[in-house]
């Protein structure tokens, strides 16, 4: 199976257009050790050919006109697409909008849960895939699913699913009751436990979580890759920054560092390789010559980056 990192940073990408903080700073003058960075996405195939994207990102027709395996094949109809499917962990804007530049009548299958597909169906703009051309799939939470292609043929990439501790999109939020708002645990945001037909070796890829909890760590273990929710180092990133008053909690991800945090949380689970991912532009790690960078590489984690890619 090989998985590919399409994209790593959070929403608003690295650097983030009005993003006029130290760091976008610095990528933008093309100083050494700071990557850029587009909105989060991997792409997993089993065999080699046909591709499962995990999230459409806003970034996305960049993302395929860097990956040559997104593209079409030579060989391939004048219209078409190694993209077999996608599957979506949430309903953010860094995770759907891609959806509509996909559009141009070209099959495929979407997969999500029910809260996340009835946000789509809300929202007649998504109306631009038609569901007869790129039908809409239930992901159905903690069942192993084949994802298959819009012709019912099977990628070979098999996805479970569960829910992780998070909350509505930003843009569902019903301001001023935040019991509505992290009322999530259900759907809103899932997790996914990625591998291939006959294999049990197993990625997974967790771009939003708002804690570590027993539930979580019980799932990962014996994991031989984890992709995880890496948008903060502390909680407090954006206020000490002064880009924003939100902290990583009230955004629905836990920080890296910290006795909450995930370094911390993940410590003693058998976990082969740690990765993190979907990493906002506050965070210090994207400086590879920072000391956070520095702490979360001695903790025995990595740190994505675009076009990055996993043999498992
Ligand atoms: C998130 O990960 O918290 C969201 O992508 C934020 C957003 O919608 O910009
Ligand atoms: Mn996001």
């Amino acid at each position: 199976m090989r998985v590919k990192i399409v994209g790593s940073a959070a929403g608003g990408g690295f650097p983030q257009w009005n993003c006029n903080f130290r760091l976008s700073r610095a990528a933008r003058t093309g100083m050494p050790g700071l990557r850029s960075r587009t909105q989060s996405s991997i792409a997993v195939s089993a065999d080699g050919t046909g591709w499962v994207l995990f999230n459409a990102s806003p970034d996305i027709r960049q993302q395929i006109a860097q990956a040559p395996e997104l593209q079409p094949a030579a060989d391939a109809p004048l219209r078409s697409t190694p993209i077999r499917a996608v599957v979506l962990t949430n309903a953010d804007v860094d995770h759907v909008a891609g959806l509509l530049s996909l559009r141009e009548r070209q099959p495929f299958a979407m997969y999500a849960t029910a809260q996340v597909l009835a946000t789509l169906e809300a929202n007649s703009i998504f109306n631009v895939l038609d569901p007869a051309v790129v039908p809409r799939r239930l992901l159905a939470p903690t069942k192993e699913m084949a994802i298959c292609g819009a012709d019912g043929h099977p990628t070979g990439v098999i996805v479970g699913s569960f829910p992780v501790p998070g909350k509505v999109a930003l843009y569902l939020e019903q301001r001023g009751d935040p019991a509505a708002d992290f009322s999530s645990d259900t759907g809103d945001t899932i997790g996914v436990r990625i591998s291939e037909t006959g294999d049990r070796a197993a990625v997974f890829y967790v771009p939003g979580c708002a804690r570590i909890d027993a539930a979580l760590r019980a799932r990962l273990a014996g994991a031989a890759c984890l992709l995880f929710d890496g948008t903060v180092y502390t909680d407090d990133e954006m206020i000490t920054a002064g880009v924003g008053e939100k902290t990583g909690a009230r955004m629905g991800h836990v920080p890296m560092s910290g006795e909450a945090g995930s370094i911390a949380g993940l410590t003693d689970v058998k976990i082969s390789r740690r990765i993190f991912i979907h990493i906002n532009n506050t965070n210090p790690v994207l400086d590879e010559n920072s000391a956070e960078h520095a702490a979360v590489k001695a903790a025995g984690w990595e740190i994505a980056s675009d076009g990055m890619e996993l043999e498992l």
